[in-house]
């Protein structure tokens, strides 16, 4: 891994540390950490899902607010990723048929599904402004850091 994540990674660490904070503000510290250091991202968000209900729900993120806050299971990328529990980057999101559009400016996007006990419990969605921002890199980066949080976390 780069040396800017392995850095992040362990900033992420101090930050999920906080015994004291709530985990809304936690992850909003890591969105706003992410979204200030990284170029290429350009929103950060949290989703979890309600299993019982088949949606997904916005807990945390920095960037500009975005009206899709509950996502229904199986629509948009995230709403796939809910489902197929797999990674999912998208280098051009104006090819995606099945794709909920937030801000205009957004051309690509990453999301990674976060397991707490092989559960499939919510994911990090990025998107970006630069069309194919994202690499295996990025995504074992992100990975890692929701590793870290389902370990410390819940
Ligand atoms: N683009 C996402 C929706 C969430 S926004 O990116 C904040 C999707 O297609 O699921």
């Amino acid at each position: 891994m780069k040396n800017e994540y392995t850095t992040l990674l362990s900033q992420c660490e101090s930050i999920i540390s906080q015994e004291d904070k709530a985990l809304e503000t936690l992850l909003t510290e890591i969105c706003t950490l992410l979204q200030k250091e990284v170029k290429h991202y350009d929103w950060v968000g949290f989703y979890f899902a309600d299993h019982m209900a088949q949606t997904l729900h916005l807990k945390a993120f920095a960037g500009i607010p975005t009206d899709h806050t509950e996502i229904p299971f199986g629509k948009g990328i995230c709403g796939q990723v809910a489902v197929s529990n797999e990674n999912f980057i998208v280098e051009d999101v104006t090819a995606q048929d099945n794709y909920i559009a937030c801000d205009i400016q957004v051309k690509s996007e990453i999301v990674i599904p976060l397991f707490v006990d092989k559960i499939n419990v919510g994911q990090i969605d990025i998107d970006s402004n630069i069309k194919n921002a994202f690499s295996q890199e990025d995504a074992t980066f992100l990975e890692q850091l929701n590793a870290r949080i389902a370990d410390i976390l819940f």
